[in-house]
């Protein structure tokens, strides 16, 4: 059983990033894991402000960003998790700027731990109005998977491929 952390950066709550995501947590859960999803258009996530106050925390502090927002909930979460999933609509060849701020948060746990404690298995869930092989978003993930040590588990581009979303879920275990 693992744990799966989703961080949704949807605008609509039930759209097509929704849909995936539906799919995958159906995949996930029928194989045994657990999920847990932080929809963050409802949160309320600030930016990073590079203090490097994370650096100056006490090592493992639950909540290693000085700025006290939501992100305190998800850096709770990310601790507990085996699996990180990057849910998201493709906006102007990238992901949101929801998803990207709470991204940028993450950085106070690497900070503040170091990159092997933060070593986890990840997922791509992105839809687009595009097809997948116009938008390059996944060189950019897998740069930054690359640069932490991240394994990939798979990604999933496209609005109709909650199948392909329900199997990928479904093969974690
Ligand atoms: C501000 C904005 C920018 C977008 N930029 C792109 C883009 O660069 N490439 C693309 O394929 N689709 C783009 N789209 C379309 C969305 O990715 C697509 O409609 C997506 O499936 C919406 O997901 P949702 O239903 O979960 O909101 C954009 C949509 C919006 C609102």
């Amino acid at each position: 059983m693992k744990k799966i952390l989703i961080l949704n950066g949807a605008g609509k709550k039930n759209g097509n990033t929704a849909a995936l995501i539906k799919a995958f947590t159906e995949g996930a859960e029928s194989a045994g894991n657990e999920v847990n999803e932080f929809y963050l258009q409802n949160m309320n996530i600030h930016g990073c402000l590079d203090c490097h106050g994370c650096a100056r925390k006490q090592k493992g502090d639950l909540h290693p960003c000085v700025q006290k927002d939501d992100m305190d909930q998800i850096y709770e979460a990310f601790v507990e998790c085996d699996v990180l999933v990057f849910a998201s609509p493709v906006y102007w060849f990238d992901i949101t700027g929801t998803l990207k701020t709470a991204v940028d948060r993450l950085y106070a746990v690497q900070s503040n731990l170091g990159f092997e404690a933060c070593n986890r298995d990840t997922v791509l869930l992105l839809t687009s109005g595009a097809p997948a092989e116009q938008n390059p978003i996944p060189i950019q993930w897998y740069s930054i998977f690359g640069q932490l040590g991240w394994k990939s588990l798979g990604m999933v581009l496209g609005t109709d491929k909650t199948d392909e979303a329900r199997s990928l879920g479904a093969s974690i275990r």
